[in-house]
């Protein structure tokens, strides 16, 4: 079946994006694996005529809105992200009225409608940056709280409201968890996602996205380490560093959606160039402008 997808693949002109969480045999057979923010710049930048989008839903939605003369193909039209819906475009402008002097700085987890209501738009990867760049002195961060009060802790100066949204995924790491990994392995090193809670993150030798993982383990001279963010990101690690150790601190890091797509789904997709996603072009076009803001901002 691998075969048949690569092949399908280059006579459909596609080409195939795997986030970092995806099942082992998606990653193995996807052109570009990466995190959100790199996913999006691949997006923008390929000339390929087809996107297979092997992620959630606001992934896809950010291709199209960036690619808007690709089609977008999400495998799985199922995969959604239970954070990004935890905030609506009706309930942000309800914030932004009781709010009227912030800027409004939205996780790219969230809808094309939110990302339209927003000022500009953050990854896990760029979000201190996307912060600081901001001349407000007073921010809205939405919809993730825990990613949000990240942000606070490094922009003191400004006032930051939170959205009080969360992934349930990465919410769940408990303190026990860690404390208990570490106490199993007191040489190892602990990275973690942003999206933990913040005393998750207090315990944390690096605060990075997903990709920025990879670089950590890859230039450390430590040899083990525990991975605070979803599983799916152990089949590279362990790939890429066979003489690196890399520890799950719980059972509970599994991502529901992020394991939907398997490769029957992909090549079907192939096959008929269904389910496309696609954004209306009026809220594509405001989203575009706080993708783009945020695409404009240096990297952490
Ligand atoms: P990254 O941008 O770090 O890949 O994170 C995306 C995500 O959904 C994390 O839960
Ligand atoms: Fe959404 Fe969390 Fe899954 Fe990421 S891991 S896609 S934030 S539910």
């Amino acid at each position: 079946m691998k075969q048949q997808i690569k092949q399908l693949a280059c006579e459909r002109d596609a080409l195939l994006i795997a986030h970092n969480y995806e099942r082992d045999e998606i990653q193995e057979i996807a052109d570009i694996t990466g995190d959100s923010l790199a996913l999006s710049i691949e997006a923008e930048k390929t000339d390929k005529q087809v996107i297979v989008f092997c992620g959630v839903h606001f992934m896809a939605e950010s291709a199209a809105i960036l690619a808007p003369d690709k089609t977008v193909l999400l495998p799985r039209t199922d995969a959604g992200c239970p954070m990004a819906d935890m905030v609506t475009a009706e309930g942000l402008r309800e914030l932004k009225r009781q709010h009227p002097d912030a800027t409004v700085v939205t996780y790219v987890n969230s809808s094309a409608a939110v990302k339209a209501e927003s000022d500009i738009c953050c990854t896990s990867s760029n979000a201190v940056s996307v912060a600081r760049s901001v001349g407000a002195d007073k921010l809205l961060l939405v919809p993730d709280r825990n990613l949000g009060r990240y942000i606070a802790k490094h922009v003191p100066e400004k006032e930051c409201i939170f959205w009080p949204g969360y992934c349930p995924t990465h919410d769940r790491l408990s303190v026990e968890e860690i404390l208990q990994a570490k106490a199993e392995h007191p040489e190892a090193l602990f990275m973690v996602h942003p999206e933990c809670r913040p005393e998750i993150l207090e315990l944390a030798d690096h605060i990075c996205s997903t990709s920025g993982m990879y670089d950590y383990a890859a230039q450390s001279p430590a040899k083990t380490f525990i991975v605070g963010t979803e599983n799916g990101i152990l089949w590279r690690l362990r790939k890429d560093n066979p003489n690196k150790e890399f520890i799950t601190p719980s059972r509970c890091l599994v991502c529901p959606d992020m394991k939907l797509t398997r490769l029957e789904d992909v090549l079907r997709c192939l096959e008929t160039l269904e389910p496309r996603v696609t954004v209306p072009e009026e809220i594509r076009r405001k989203a575009k402008l706080a993708l783009d803001k945020m695409l404009a901002v240096p990297r952490d």
